[in-house]
């Protein structure tokens, strides 16, 4: 099975962001990345659910992969649901208790979408773990959250292979995506620690040939 690619946006041309979404599921991305900051999670603010309208027709079938790194994700998850967004990612760290956490699952869940769940690099795995079975996506976040174009923290690898093992145990088909400083090199320590799913934004959009990045992570 070749590893699903989701180019993050945050690193296209914005100036034309149609062609640029369009250009990278013609060459072969199952997954669009879509990062939304507030400002106060992370210190950058980047779009809301129009720009995910904007670019649903040139996504095509590609799922819409969208990251939250916002406070209070139920708040603003519906509007993105109804936006387009397929599958709703949002932080483990986004809340103070459990019953926050689960009440936004059970909302994105409720609107139709799939559950995704972050930990941040300083956040243990282990917090997870009551809410992994109901989720559809794992989010490892390799860098600090909030910008592109930093370097792979490589004690990610170590997450990635401890979410592997739990999922295996009960056979969930949840998705398990890195996400930050990945390119060939990176990529493949996270294939072989057990990731799916790879979410690339300046190796891809930083390159002339979109096509060749997105196959080159596709095969490792
Ligand atoms: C960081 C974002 C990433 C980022 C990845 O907060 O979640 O998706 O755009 O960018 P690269 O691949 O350049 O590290
Ligand atoms: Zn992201």
């Amino acid at each position: 099975m070749s590893v699903n690619v989701a180019p993050s946006i945050l690193s296209a041309d914005f100036s034309k962001i149609d062609a640029e979404v369009a250009k990278v599921v013609r060459a072969g991305a199952g997954f669009v990345h879509l990062d939304v900051m507030d400002g106060l999670f992370v210190p950058n603010r980047t779009f809301g659910p129009d720009l995910v309208k904007t670019i649903a027709p040139a996504a095509g079938s590609a799922i819409k992969d969208t990251h939250l790194m916002v406070f209070d994700p139920h708040r603003l998850a519906p509007e993105f649901i109804e936006a387009g967004s397929d599958i709703v990612t949002f932080h483990y760290e986004a809340y103070e208790t459990d019953d926050e956490r689960w009440n936004c699952i059970r909302i994105i869940q409720r609107l139709g979408a799939k559950a995704g769940m972050s930990v941040k690099p300083a956040t243990p795995s282990e917090v997870l773990d009551p809410f992994l079975s109901e989720l559809s996506l794992v989010l490892v976040m390799s860098v600090e959250p909030g910008k592109g174009g930093q370097s792979f923290m490589p004690q990610s690898l170590d997450k990635i292979r401890y979410f592997r093992a739990k999922l295996d145990s009960f056979h969930s088909s949840a998705y398990l995506e890195v996400d930050g400083g990945i390119n060939e090199e990176t990529g493949a320590l996270c294939v072989q620690a057990g990731a799916d799913t790879l979410v690339a934004g300046s190796y891809i959009y930083g390159h002339d040939d979109y096509a060749e990045r997105i196959r080159r992570l596709a095969a490792l």
